[in-house]
């Protein structure tokens, strides 16, 4: 196959899986480090007090490029706030990073039950992440790929009368095919859904949701914690030329080690932030053990990390105490340097700044 002539649809694509032996030796290498590292990361997300946190710092990452976030920061600090106080004035990229979270919800919610990953599940993320209703698989002809910068087409997926076929073969080879290493697998399954490109608009998105569903289906993670996304964005160029190759020239191996690389260096990462996290966290622990003999140190630690941003009212609903109770904490902790306050309208808000620093230090 080469199909060189990226303004032509695809309609030729081939169904999974690819003619060619994929599984190489330097493949098979690096799949054995990628899923070691895999592993240690799955044993490590379960000390984390809410592996969510994680989930958001990453979708700012995904929303600094697909909308105008101008300051992860600040944003970052609209997300917690929205978090705390959602019925508040939300700003539009911060409503953007809530749906991302509730499509990555709802997809594990949804697959969960079903124990599949199906072509349903892809379009009900699709529309979760784009805040819409009944949309489903492209019907319109004209979806191409183009460079945003020199407005060139890079790549036409095939006509929308083919996208309802190859979905139904792509969700076969997922659900159906157990001859391949599971992250190898990850990486067909994500080329053929981009190939396919069954959206009119959030396909890369979408696709990078599924893998880490996958994952989860196959065990290989407890928790929506693999955030390749980064990874895949500040790679971006490569991302695009190995997906591209493998389209001209069937070049899986590249495409396939690409893929293994965002893993291996993504888990590592995430290690290395858990591990920070979970350091820092004792460190608090230590302390609040020695303010007061009153104080639920444990209970409260879990809290402050759990959510960086906190509201007297927070703990209240928590059945931390009464709001006198909750404020002498509060207060407290304030004074030791473990939370900085700041109001905002007439809200107070305690603030975690060590987590934070850690939370938004990934993004940059
Ligand atoms: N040559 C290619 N062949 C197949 N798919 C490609 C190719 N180049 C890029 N893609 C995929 O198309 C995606 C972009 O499509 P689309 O705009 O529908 O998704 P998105 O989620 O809105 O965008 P983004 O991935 O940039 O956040 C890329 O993320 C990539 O996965
Ligand atoms: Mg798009």
């Amino acid at each position: 196959m080469a199909w060189t002539d990226p303004e032509a649809p695809f309609n030729e694509l081939p169904n999974l899986p690819p003619a060619t032996q994929v599984e190489t030796t330097a493949v098979l290498k690096k799949s054995i480090t990628a899923n070691k590292y895999l592993a240690e990361l799955k044993g490590s997300c379960l000390r984390l007090p809410d592996p969510g946190l994680l989930l958001n710092t990453v979708i700012l990452q995904e929303s600094k490029d697909s909308s105008a976030i101008e300051n992860i920061v600040t944003t970052q600090d609209a997300l917690y706030q929205a978090i705390l106080d959602p019925s508040d004035g939300v700003p539009s990229e911060v409503k953007e990073v809530l749906r991302y979270r509730e499509a990555m919800y709802a997809g594990i919610d949804e697959m969960n039950r079903t124990g599949l990953i199906r072509s349903g599940l892809a379009i009900n993320i699709m529309c979760k992440l784009r805040g819409i209703n009944n949309q489903g698989f492209r019907t319109l002809p004209g979806t191409k790929l183009s460079n945003p910068q020199s407005q060139r087409t890079i790549y036409t997926p095939p006509d929308p009368q083919f996208v309802s076929g190859k979905m139904t073969e792509w969700e076969k080879f997922v659900n159906e095919n157990e001859d391949f290493d599971p992250l190898v697998k990850m990486a067909l399954m994500h080329y053929q859904l981009e190939a396919i490109h069954p959206f009119s608009d959030g396909n890369g998105r979408t696709g990078r949701i599924l893998n880490v569903l996958y994952l989860m289906q196959q065990n290989l993670l407890t928790q929506p914690v693999l955030y390749h996304s980064s990874y895949i964005i500040q790679h971006k160029a490569d991302y695009y030329r190995c997906l591209r190759e493998v389209t001209e020239k069937d070049a899986w191996e590249a495409w396939i080690l690409f893929m293994l690389d965002a893993v291996i260096e993504t888990s590592q990462k995430t290690l290395t932030f858990i591990d920070k996290t979970l350091s820092l966290k004792e460190e608090t622990l230590a302390i609040l053990k020695t303010l007061s003999q009153k104080m639920p140190a444990y209970e409260l630690n879990e809290i402050l990390y759990s959510l960086p941003y906190l509201k007297i009212k927070t703990l209240i609903d928590k059945n931390m105490g009464t709001r006198p109770t909750v404020t002498g904490y509060l207060d407290a902790l304030a004074e030791k340097g473990l939370l900085i306050t700041r109001k905002v309208g007439r809200e107070k808000y305690y603030i975690n700044h060590r987590l934070m620093a850690l939370l938004t230090g990934p993004v940059e």
